[in-house]
């Protein structure tokens, strides 16, 4: 079975062909082709993703990225037949908002030919609504224009899949113990679900205001480092540890530890570097030293209401994704405390290329949920939905 998948949900444009042998969740997946387009040179001057600006580059881009994945796949194959006018009028209006992607479209399927995909699975939510929207109403177009059949799949379904994809030895699914517990931490999330097995989600915490990649990037502002910030601060992390930096802020505080509950809070730690940051003047190893002291106090948080909720609920796995998850720092907080405090807990990070937006992702998700697969007329009425949840 082939899948092709479609990532539209925030700043990332990205499409992929997955060949798939086997049933979920033992198949093994194999990546034949992938196009990602990362959009952080636009949004960089706003200092966040600007919803408008996301779905325009979306609009632009997806043709050409599903070109590079169909050609990395030595899929792509000159010879597509002239549209009629009934198909062409259909295809006008599902991309009626996209005027730019409805030529490139149209223009594509004149030139080549769609190869036999089982499925496309494509991302309707969580996440920004104009730029889900594009994906999703892409996905309808093809369908239209090809009748291959549509899955729509949980963007962060896919971040816990990816998080036990072994892309580097045996493109599998990791065999999951169960209950497993997520932690889900990403520019627009931080929530922790319990799955009692693969398909079954349950989210027992998030966070009240903002989402732990926010927190960060809204810090790493607050010490004049250039969006998005996550990486560098991560970076700055390591090299505070590596030289030992004395401590600069070590009181930040831990809000909710003691709620009583799994939610988070991370409003109050970013208030709290503003002021300590206020009329300061940091010198380069104060600046690097204050990186690695918040993104303690960050990692303190989640490793506490983590290992809470795996004390709680008796998990055998703990399945860390989401963008934060890339973070160097983290992982090693993360591997230290389980390797100390939580030996019997299995824990798992995404390759560092499938920690933020990608397809893979997608595709994996859809392949759990392949029964799902709408056809025809039930295709029409797939919706975005930016607050979609697990
Ligand atoms: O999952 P993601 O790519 O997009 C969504 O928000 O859906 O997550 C993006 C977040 C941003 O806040 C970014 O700064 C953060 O992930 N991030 C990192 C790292 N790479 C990306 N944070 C810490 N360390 C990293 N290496």
């Amino acid at each position: 079975m082939k899948i092709l998948a479609i990532e539209t949900s925030c700043d990332e444009t990205a499409v992929s062909i997955v060949e798939v042998s086997g049933a979920f969740p033992d198949a093994e997946y194999e990546v034949l082709g992938t196009g990602l387009y990362s959009q952080t040179d636009i949004h960089a001057e706003f200092g966040g993703v600007f919803p408008m600006m996301a779905k325009r580059a979306h609009s632009e881009n997806l043709i050409p990225m599903l070109q590079k994945a169909l050609t990395e796949a030595e899929l792509l194959e000159a010879g597509g037949d002239a549209l009629s006018e009934e198909v062409l009028s259909e295809l006008q209006h599902i991309l009626e908002r996209e005027p730019a992607l409805y030529a490139a479209l149209t223009t594509f399927l004149e030139a080549y030919t769609v190869p036999e995909f089982d499925c496309i699975a494509v991302t309707n939510g969580p996440g920004l609504a104009p730029a889900l929207w594009v994906g999703v109403n892409f996905a309808k177009a093809l369908a239209k224009a090809t009748g291959i059949p549509v899955i729509p799949v949980n963007h962060m379904e896919g971040h816990i899949l990816a998080s036990v994809y072994d892309v580097v030895e045996d493109n599998k699914l990791a065999s999951v113990a169960f209950p497993a517990l997520a932690l889900l931490i990403s520019g627009g999330h931080t929530e922790l679900i319990l799955m009692t097995d693969w398909t079954h989600h349950e989210k027992i915490g998030h966070t009240r205001d903002d989402a732990v990649g926010e927190a960060i990037d809204k810090v790493a502002r607050l010490l004049d480092l250039p969006y998005p910030g996550g990486p560098l601060m991560d970076k700055k992390a390591q090299v505070a540890v590596k030289k030992q930096l004395p401590l600069y802020a070590p009181d930040l505080p831990r809000p909710m530890l003691s709620s009583g509950d799994f939610d988070m809070s991370f409003s109050g730690l970013k208030t709290a570097v503003r002021y300590l940051l206020t009329n300061v003047q940091l010198t380069e190893d104060e600046q690097t030293a204050f990186a690695r002291d918040f993104m303690t106090a960050v990692c303190d948080v989640l490793l506490a209401k983590t290992s809470a909720a795996i004390t709680e609920y008796g998990c055998k796995t703990c399945i860390v994704g989401g963008g934060v998850s890339a973070s160097s720092f983290l992982r090693e907080r993360f591997k230290s405390y389980f390797a100390e405090e939580l030996s019997d807990c299995e824990l798992y990070f995404p390759d560092p290329a499938l920690s933020t937006g990608n397809a893979v992702m997608i595709a994996l998700a859809g392949h759990a949920h392949i029964d799902t697969k709408r056809t025809a007329k039930s295709v029409e009425r797939i919706q975005a939905d930016g607050n979609k949840s697990l």
